[in-house]
């Protein structure tokens, strides 16, 4: 069994559903809010129904901020735009198992394109797709909402899917970041946090809240740290 390793939750706010006539605020605002990187959901119109930006907009984000760049692929065939991600100031790049046909050889490029390595699981995938490859990887990512759009509801089996993904983690890989994205706020982080996710992206409960930026990632805080 890996050791439990005791790791602090990091807030990772997803600038989907920022205000992108404004983005080097909104993410700098984050930044100043105390997020510890930015999510940024990259997606081609085809893995996902939805199509939001590419390289051009991570260069923006890196200008406009010294936090890790936490970038999600959720694009078919994402071996073709490692390199151009990399060269945008990418931190992490995320992607699905479902979107390339050789995984591991995708994982080693991301290796070697300089950037920490993650996978992505849709709600449907089942776990044990992991086991081969969750030794070569720093993080994993767990969908607890369908790819494409933010706001949307959290997918109640996420919560135990974590938990089984943690397990997994602990036996083959117990260094590996365990992430959450999609329907995540106030509500439930604490519960998310409980069941092994570290890293835990939040979009429309940090831009499109009541409050300011600010103000709600100081209350997801408050709540991850209820557990
Ligand atoms: C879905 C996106 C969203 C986003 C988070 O494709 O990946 O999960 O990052 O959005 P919220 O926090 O609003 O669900
Ligand atoms: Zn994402």
């Amino acid at each position: 069994m890996g050791s439990r390793m005791n790791r602090p939750t990091q807030i990772a706010p997803s600038i989907l559903t920022a205000d992108f006539g404004r983005l080097a605020a909104e993410v700098a605002a984050a930044e100043a809010g105390g997020a510890d990187a930015i999510h940024l959901d990259v997606m081609d119109g085809r893995f996902a129904p939805n199509i939001t930006f590419g390289p051009a907009v991570v260069a923006a984000v890196r200008a406009a901020t010294t936090l890790p760049l936490d970038v999600h692929l959720m694009v078919e065939e994402p071996e073709r735009y490692l390199a151009a991600f990399a060269q945008a100031g990418a931190t992490g790049i995320t992607v699905h198992l479902e979107a390339t046909r050789h995984l591991h050889r995708t994982v080693q490029h991301i290796v070697e394109s300089g950037c920490r390595a993650g996978i992505a699981l849709n709600p449907a995938s089942p776990i044990e797709c992991l086991r081969e490859i969750s030794p070569f990887v720093d993080l994993v990512l767990v969908m607890s909402v369908n790819p494409g759009y933010g706001g949307q509801q959290f997918i109640e089996t996420s919560t135990s899917k974590l938990r089984r993904v943690r397990k997994l983690l602990d036996e083959f890989n117990p260094t590996c970041d365990l992430e959450v994205d999609g329907g995540v706020g106030p509500h439930n982080i604490a519960d998310v946090a409980r069941n092994g996710a570290n890293v835990i992206v939040v979009g429309s409960a940090v831009y499109n809240g009541d409050g300011t930026v600010a103000e709600n990632l100081a209350l997801l805080r408050k709540a991850a740290d209820a557990r």
